[in-house]
């Protein structure tokens, strides 16, 4: 087993280094450098995050990786070619990734585990991921942790993001905290890995509706942990790489200390769906906040969202903890 593992340590890194190879060196890869000068993404960015490139073939990697002695099969079974069936008892493979630019996922110590491949136009799938094998699981690991787990110490908080460029956007302009889950929804081992680094967490998804859905399911399984929470939804750009094309870093942080609490900002999105303005809506909304409220760890924070719900409504606050202790009477 361990034999097995770091063969699959060799393959992952030989395979970096020749999509790295090819993006920074070779003819075919002017269509890669292309793509990433036109996102801003410089050399020495390119390096960092060891981005890569693969040309539009069939067997580009698997031919490359034979000159080292790797047999199309191992590459199949660590994620970067694919079986086929051909029918008549013959087997072929191909490789997985063919003409997208490419974002090794490294672990904590920068070594590539994985990867994200994107197409260049707008063609679908957008991304393609490695997928799950014994050695690699999205749900437990994070992009960007290679430096966000020290910058996340020293910031003192984490900032999750929904995207690969997001964090390179971020990380680029120096702040080092930045991190994603991979292309599924967070889980909570991802929870657990940046609780590790700090119990605090800004959420900075895309402003469109999805990602707002997918603020609230990340906050809940954020709370569930014991992180304290807070979410950015970004003004007049769709994600925070577009957001910092045409603003400043200085800007993004003032906007990053603008976050609104998870409870805050669940209640702003749903007073912006529909303002309640009779009794009976009132009484509605604190009973849709109520699972947020008794989510939360901390007696006082729970207290004080009481509070927070009954300045907002009109209402005392003795009639709010009555509403949310309905609920469940023993977390109020
Ligand atoms: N994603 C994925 N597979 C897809 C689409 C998205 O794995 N088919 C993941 C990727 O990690 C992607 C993230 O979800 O980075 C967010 O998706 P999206 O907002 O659509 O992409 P962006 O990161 O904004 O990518 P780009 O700016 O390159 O369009
Ligand atoms: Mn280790
Ligand atoms: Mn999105
Ligand atoms: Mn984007
Ligand atoms: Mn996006």
């Amino acid at each position: 087993k361990e034999s097995m593992r770091l063969r699959w340590q060799e393959i992952h890194e030989l395979s970096a280094g020749y999509f790295q190879k090819m993006l920074e060196e070779r003819p075919e890869g002017e269509r890669g450098r292309r793509y990433f000068d036109g996102r801003n993404i410089d050399r020495d960015t390119m390096r960092k995050f060891r981005l890569g490139y693969t040309a539009d073939s069939w067997d580009g990697l698997i031919n490359e990786m034979a000159k080292h002695g790797i047999t199309p099969g191992e590459l199949s079974e660590a994620g970067l070619s694919v079986k086929k069936d051909n029918g008549d008892g013959r087997i072929s493979f191909y490789d997985r990734f063919r003409g997208r630019v490419i974002f090794p996922i490294l672990d904590v110590h920068g070594k590539p585990i994985g990867f994200g491949g994107r197409v260049l136009d707008d063609s679908l799938p957008k991304y393609l991921n490695s997928p799950e094998t014994q050695f690699f699981h999205k749900g437990r690991n994070l992009y960007g942790i290679q430096t966000a787990s020290r910058g996340i110490r020293e910031a003192g908080y984490s900032v999750l993001l929904e995207g690969y460029m997001d964090v390179i956007a971020v990380q680029k302009v120096g702040l080092f905290n930045a991190v994603a889950s991979l292309g599924t929804a967070l889980t909570r081992d991802q929870a657990r890995i940046l609780k590790r680094y700090s119990s605090r967490v800004i959420l900075c998804y895309d402003s469109d509706e999805a990602g707002v859905q997918a603020a609230f399911r990340a906050g809940e399984i954020l709370i569930n942990e014991g992180l304290n929470v807070q979410v950015l939804k970004l003004k007049g750009a769709k994600d925070p790489d577009e957001y910092l094309q045409g603003h400043s870093k200085e800007e993004f942080l003032q906007e990053l200390q603008k976050s609104l609490s998870y409870i805050e900002f669940k209640y702003e999105m749903l007073v912006a769906d529909a303002v309640p303005e009779t009794i009976t809506a009132k009484a509605e909304l604190i009973r849709r906040m109520a699972p947020d409220i008794l989510r939360i760890k901390s007696a006082a924070e729970r207290e004080g969202y009481a509070r927070f719900l009954s300045l907002e409504l009109g209402l005392t606050l003795e009639a709010v903890k009555e509403e949310i202790g309905g609920i469940d009477q023993k977390r109020l």
